[in-house]
């Protein structure tokens, strides 16, 4: 079976119920790892067949600068070696920067992005959370 981890950090809970729904979506056929970013480990990627990184848009469309952010750097000089990779997060008055630049920072750093990370507009609706499943379906067959 197999591996998939989402690890994402969330402030107010909306990037939150999207990992919530990613990890339903994956959950049908794979052994699913849903890990906060304050508990998560590098071994948490690295480990993973495929892997969701979520993150709201803070700061100016910068990652949570606390967690996130150092997590994120820590990879910088390990090669992601093409690991299977869809981002995803909330946001709200920007349009979708933080995303853009974080999916190219991870190409960057050697990960195989499989989509566009999926942005939602504050809480996300049915529609958004449909998208959520359809990435958990994608990761968990990659
Ligand atoms: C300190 C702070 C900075 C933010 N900066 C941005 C920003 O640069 N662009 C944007 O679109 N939204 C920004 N937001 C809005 C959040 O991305 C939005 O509220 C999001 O839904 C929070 O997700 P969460 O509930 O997972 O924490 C910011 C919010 C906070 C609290």
């Amino acid at each position: 079976m197999k591996k998939i981890s989402i690890v994402y950090w969330s402030g107010t809970g909306n990037t939150e119920v999207m990992a919530q729904a990613i990890s339903k979506g994956a959950s049908e056929n794979s052994e699913v790892k849903l890990v906060k970013v304050e508990d998560a480990t590098k071994e948490d990627i690295l480990d993973a067949d495929a892997v969701a990184i979520g993150c709201p848009s803070m700061g100016a469309e910068e990652l949570d600068p606390d967690y996130m952010e150092p997590f994120i750097a820590s990879f910088e000089n390990i090669d992601l070696n093409q690991k299977p990779m869809i981002l995803f997060g909330s946001y709200d008055w920007g349009d979708g920067q933080w995303m853009r630049e974080w999916d190219e920072r991870m190409t960057n750093y050697g990960a195989n992005i499989l989509q566009e990370g999926l942005i939602a507009h504050l809480s996300p609706e049915d529609e958004d959370l449909n998208k959520c499943e359809e990435i958990g379906k994608k990761l968990a067959n990659a």
